[in-house]
């Protein structure tokens, strides 16, 4: 039997004749699909894929209606796995959540237990969402560079896309880690903030433009890119020898104009990061570092709080490339 009451509130998206409605109404618990685990939704979170999933060819919605949401934490009240309890507090992201699988914007939410998070001790549900799947997409990309070998020793490390929620999570957790930290910014209003964070150095976009020489002098001991074609060939070209970029988005676009010169001359990398389909115990470990030594500095701070109505411009505000921080919803909380 459900725990879930009959109908809730959730923000949903629905493919019309002309685009996409979407807005907050009534929703029944009999539409959710099955699920080990029940959930009432305290916190979900505004990430770039979101508001892809509620714009007509946004590529990111797989059903119609679609609760979006692809992270979300709350509270456990059903649950028909015995190693999750009811009562605890747990987080769930990535997987099919928010794309064809009702997310994390609405009251309650039902998933399988193979997703589920527990929320780590020296986490609020609040923190967790602030990091959210931005955040754990900023500290996936870290740890893969630093499992290459990347130590604050190596020297400077370039973040793009630095005020949105993968590169203001990555700048903050570089920057508490000791490393010398380069953010790359179109906001010049953003930049007092980075200089009280701890940032080395501030580049404007046009100084990490696409075009330019196969190589350039050596600058980076390695970069975390969110941004793709606008500043993934300028890396490449500029990586020193041996370093390597973490690439995670296409915040600009999906074209990658490069030669093989990076590589087969310097012997840079190129790792590819995902976090939609990242195993779940390393997830489970990864939250547990999220809480510890990875956790980012002034974790909380650069959060907008929205609600479900209000969630409507902070999903326009990330498509037009607005983002200061990370935006966070309140639901049950
Ligand atoms: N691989 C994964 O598993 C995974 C997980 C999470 C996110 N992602 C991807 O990572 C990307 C960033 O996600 P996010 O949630 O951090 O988005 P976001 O909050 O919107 O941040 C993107 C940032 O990129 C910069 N930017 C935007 N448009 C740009 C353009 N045309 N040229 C240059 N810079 C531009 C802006 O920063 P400035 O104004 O400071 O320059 C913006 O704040 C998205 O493509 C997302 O889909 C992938």
């Amino acid at each position: 039997m459900s725990a879930i009451p009959e109908t809730f509130r959730a923000f949903v998206a629905e493919k019309t004749a002309n685009g996409v409605e979407r807005g907050v109404r009534p929703f029944a618990a009999a539409d959710l699909p099955v699920g080990e685990v029940e959930v009432r939704i305290d916190w979900s979170s505004v990430n770039y894929k979101d508001a892809l999933a509620t714009i007509p060819n946004g590529k990111v919605a797989r059903i119609s209606p679609l609760i979006p949401g692809i992270d979300l934490a709350g509270e456990v009240i059903a649950s028909d796995e015995p190693s999750i309890a009811v009562g605890s507090s747990i987080i769930a992201h990535g997987y099919e959540l928010g794309v064809s699988r009702h997310g994390g914007y609405a009251e309650y939410a039902r998933i399988p237990a193979g997703w589920v998070v527990p929320l780590p001790a020296g986490l609020t549900a609040r923190e967790a969402m602030a990091i959210g799947t931005a955040g754990f997409t900023a500290a996936r990309s870290i740890v893969e560079l630093e499992k290459r070998g990347l130590t604050p020793a190596s020297g400077p490390v370039l973040v793009t896309g630095a005020t949105g929620g993968v590169g203001r999570t990555a700048v903050a957790i570089l920057v508490e880690h000791g490393y010398e930290v380069w953010a790359v910014t179109g906001k010049p209003e953003a930049h007092d903030e980075f200089r009280a964070l701890g940032v080395a150095g501030i580049l404007g976009r046009d100084e990490v433009t696409a075009e330019g020489r196969p190589l350039e002098a050596e600058r980076w001991a390695a970069a975390v890119d969110s941004v793709g074609a606008a500043t993934l060939p300028y890396i490449l070209r500029t990586l020193r020898y041996g370093g390597a970029v973490a690439a995670s988005g296409n915040a600009s676009g999906p074209a990658l104009a490069t030669t093989v010169f990076p590589f087969i001359l310097r012997g840079v990398a190129l790792l590819g990061i995902d976090s939609v389909a990242f195993p779940i115990e390393e997830r489970r470990r990864l939250w547990e570092r999220l809480a510890g030594d990875l956790r980012p500095r002034g974790l909380g701070e650069a959060v907008t709080e929205v609600d479900l109505e209000h969630l409507g411009e902070a999903l326009d505000a990330i498509l037009a490339g607005k983002a200061r921080g990370r935006w966070i919803v309140r639901i049950g909380a």
